[in-house]
């Protein structure tokens, strides 16, 4: 039966407070870490640059064992990870470089700075994420690397990736950072690809306090190239280390302090976000609105932030109207999670150094991709889902009215 509108009004509305969805994220363990490092910076007359001091060290170290990767160097955002990552690889300018079509500023920029030339790979219609065909599809005798992002939490299938990227002596960087601990087939993401790029700024899993990043990767060359790279080309009184250029992306004591806590908190973080999760998938259990994004049965997903499907005849007119909604009554819904980065003017107009053209118009571009109708995936699974914030400290009576409010809402539709 449909209510009026009226009545779903009065029945929703106020039903939430913005402390429902508000993050507890620092505790007083983080604070007691950090305090520490401040004590000792008075008592020894120091500062808080790694170098002399101990916190980054181990925080490198406690991330390398966590994700099972042989090395892990610490950056200043996961930005600088991603660069870091793709300077390892030492990629001529004019490279083609396959990268996701649904991801951040952040995970693509690097590309861009490096004078390489991104491919958008295609995303499965009912992911955000990029899968084995679609970049399969798009190798040509110029592609040099491969970057993929697990978006929302939700894994890349890294095992077929990794086939592919294997048949075709390709390196792979996974962009880790909306998917900390997410596992595709019980491993970690970030574990799997040629490197890993990890954002730890504050709205991520776990963070090293305001920003912070770290890259990750079995091959102990590339680690000392990233993480040179990240620190003005240092060589670290290695030979075969450095010559090269290099920024500083180096992570500071304090953050390293930070992170350590937040390292060990990470897999309560992620079992709540996953049971909170399954608890709305559940609730929204046959409804012909919603649901909770489709996945793959091997991935496991982190839950950055919700991914919502929405059904309906006019999908992205209806979609709109339904965010607003949910907005409406306090829940933070945005009808869509971002836009194509092709389709991003700055992308698009192709000012990535002022007027220049470059890197398409550097003699060592072979061809300028097609970008405008390059993912019709990527479109769709835009227009069908929206995002819904998300976090681990929220109750299960906020998820349970969530749910009933969606329920409403199917009910008026
Ligand atoms: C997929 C992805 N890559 C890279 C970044 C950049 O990370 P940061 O903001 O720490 O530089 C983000 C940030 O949200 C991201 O979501």
């Amino acid at each position: 039966m449909s209510k009026s509108s009226n009545q779903t009004k009065s029945s929703v509305s106020s039903r939430f407070q913005p402390e429902d969805f508000r993050r507890a994220l620092i505790s007083e363990e983080e604070r007691d870490a950090v305090l520490r490092v401040i004590d000792k910076a008075i008592a020894k007359h120091t500062a808080f640059d790694r170098y002399g001091g101990e916190e980054v060290d181990a925080y490198e170290q406690e991330f390398a064992a966590h994700m099972g990767t042989g090395f892990a160097t610490a950056v200043s955002s996961g930005t600088a990870a991603v660069h870091a990552a793709i300077a390892a690889l030492n990629l001529e300018p004019g490279s083609e470089v396959i990268c996701p079509p649904i991801t951040d500023p952040g995970g693509i920029g690097p590309v861009l700075a490096s004078l390489c030339i991104p491919v958008f790979a295609d995303t499965d219609p009912e992911t955000f994420n990029v899968t084995a065909e679609s970049i399969e599809k798009v190798i040509t005798d110029q592609t040099r690397a491969i970057v993929v992002a697990h978006i929302a939490g939700e894994p890349c299938d890294m095992g077929a990736i990794m086939e592919v990227a294997s048949r075709h002596h390709l390196p792979v960087i996974e962009d880790v950072a909306q998917a900390h601990d997410a596992t595709w087939n019980g491993q970690r993401v970030g574990s799997f690809g040629t490197l890993g790029a990890f954002s730890l700024m504050s709205g991520k899993h776990h963070t090293s306090g305001g920003q912070g990043g770290m890259v990750t990767t079995n091959d102990e060359a590339l680690y000392w190239r990233a993480k040179s790279f990240a620190d003005r080309g240092k060589n670290f009184s290695r030979s075969d280390v450095g010559g090269f250029l290099g920024l500083n992306y180096r992570m500071t004591e304090l953050e390293a302090a930070m992170g350590r806590v937040q390292l060990r908190r990470l897999p309560a973080f992620i079992s709540r976000r996953q049971r909170l999760a399954a608890r709305l998938r559940a609730a929204l259990s046959g409804s012909s609105l919603f649901s909770l994004g489709w996945m793959p049965e091997q991935a496991e997903s982190a839950y950055w932030f919700l991914r919502m499907r929405v059904f309906g005849g006019e999908e992205s007119l209806s979609k709109e109207k339904i965010a607003q909604q949910l907005c409406d009554v306090g829940i933070p819904a945005a009808p869509t999670y971002t836009s194509l980065i092709a389709k991003q003017p700055w992308f698009a107009n192709k000012r990535i150094f002022a007027d220049s053209g470059i890197p398409w118009s550097l003699p060592q571009c072979q061809r300028v991709p097609d970008y405008d109708n390059c993912c019709p995936n990527a479109e769709r699974a835009l227009a069908n889902h929206m995002m819904i914030a998300f976090n681990e400290s929220m109750t299960e009576d906020v998820v349970d009215r969530m749910a009933e409010v969606m329920r409403d809402l199917e009910e008026k539709m």
